[in-house]
């Protein structure tokens, strides 16, 4: 079986092929988009739509060249439906539809969330139930998942997700895109704890599942607006702090749900799973009851916004539940 996936939800464009079963069974080519949209401070839909619509035709031909395959030797063509910008997923969308069309393939409209939520189980064995993290530029979940086509959200959260506060924390601190990619490097180089870096606050909201991190953003804001840290290295030390708060909360709630669930698995997705401290606080305090609590993270290519994850959420759901119209509709926000 050859999948092809295409992913253009939000500012990476990518297309990927997913041959299970194989050594490596994963081959992709990602055009990502930061340096058009770091003069306007974040991304521009329009923009993005347009660069799709450039990079999609020749990622796609160089995918196929690269692994010497032919359009007609794909089986399935998957692509992102949603959620994401209306625009940007219009072009994936309607760049699969006319592949399969033109191939006489099955073609599959694939929840860009769920990609997220079950990206670590294309590339690692892992017994169900788990309890799902989604955390991503644009989402922060908490799932109960039973089986690959049975899951509830058990929380969310209530204004910022936590890639998008790792973002604009980013751009408090004033750095340029990837903001939270360059955060979560300064952070490493930062250290935690120190005199001008402040403990910033955590919000746990119990007893709910819930998150939020708009609190955090603001305590930021008022931090560097008070300090004016002028020093690279007072900036870092503040970017450890911030990311801590972050991380604290999110590895907390998470842990405490799979506890109070009775859950031994947790598997975690999205582009803050890439996170090196929120790896590190999963493994030191993931231990119950003397046991350690088993926390699957997707491999690094598997995190943030990719094509792989697209192709084997895409073959889950053929196999579950066949292939989807061709007058599939993209949507911009995800209701479960
Ligand atoms: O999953 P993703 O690529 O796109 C969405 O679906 O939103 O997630 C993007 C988010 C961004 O907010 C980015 O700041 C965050 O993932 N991110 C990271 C790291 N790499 C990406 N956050 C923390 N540490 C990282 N290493
Ligand atoms: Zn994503």
């Amino acid at each position: 079986m050859i999948v092809l996936g295409i992913e253009t939800s939000c500012d990476d464009t990518a297309a990927a092929l997913y041959r299970p079963g194989r050594q490596e069974p994963f081959s992709e080519i990602v055009s990502r988009q930061y340096q058009i949209h770091d003069p306007y401070g974040g991304v521009v839909p329009e923009l993005a739509s347009r660069s799709h619509l450039e990079a999609l035709p020749h990622i796609t031909e160089e995918l196929l060249k690269k692994e010497n395959l032919k359009l007609s030797d794909v089986d399935l063509i998957a692509a992102t439906a949603g959620p994401g910008l209306a625009g940007a997923l219009i072009v994936g969308l309607s760049f699969a539809k006319s592949l399969a069309l033109a191939a006489k393939k099955p073609f599959v409209a694939v929840n860009h969330i769920e990609a997220h939520m079950f990206a670590a189980t294309a590339a690692e064995k892992v017994e169900y139930p788990f309890l799902a993290l989604v955390i991503s530029g644009g989402h922060t979940l908490l799932a109960h998942v039973k089986s690959p086509e049975d899951y509830a959200i058990i929380g969310r959260t209530r204004d910022d997700a936590a890639g998008e506060a790792l973002d604009k924390g980013a751009k408090i601190l004033g750095f340029p895109m990837p903001g939270g990619v360059n955060l979560a490097k300064a952070a490493e180089r930062g250290q935690r704890g120190t005199a001008d870096g402040r403990r910033f606050p955590r919000s746990y909201l119990k007893p709910s599942y819930d998150f939020s991190f708009s609190g955090v953003k603001t305590a930021l804001l008022y931090h560097v607006e008070r300090t004016k840290p002028g020093s690279p290295e007072a900036i870092d030390n503040i970017a450890a702090d911030y990311v801590e708060a972050i991380m604290d909360v999110l590895v907390k709630k998470t842990l405490l749900a799979a506890r109070e669930l009775g859950l031994e698995t947790i598997v975690v997705g999205g582009g803050v799973s890439a996170n090196s401290r929120l790896r590190e606080l999963f493994n030191l305090r993931g231990r119950a009851r003397g046991k350690q609590m088993r926390v699957v993270f997707p491999p690094f290519p598997l995190c943030t916004d990719n094509a792989r994850m697209i192709a084997a959420r895409g073959l889950q759901t053929y196999q579950d539940k066949g292939p989807s119209k061709l007058d599939a509709d993209v949507f911009s926000t995800f209701i479960n």
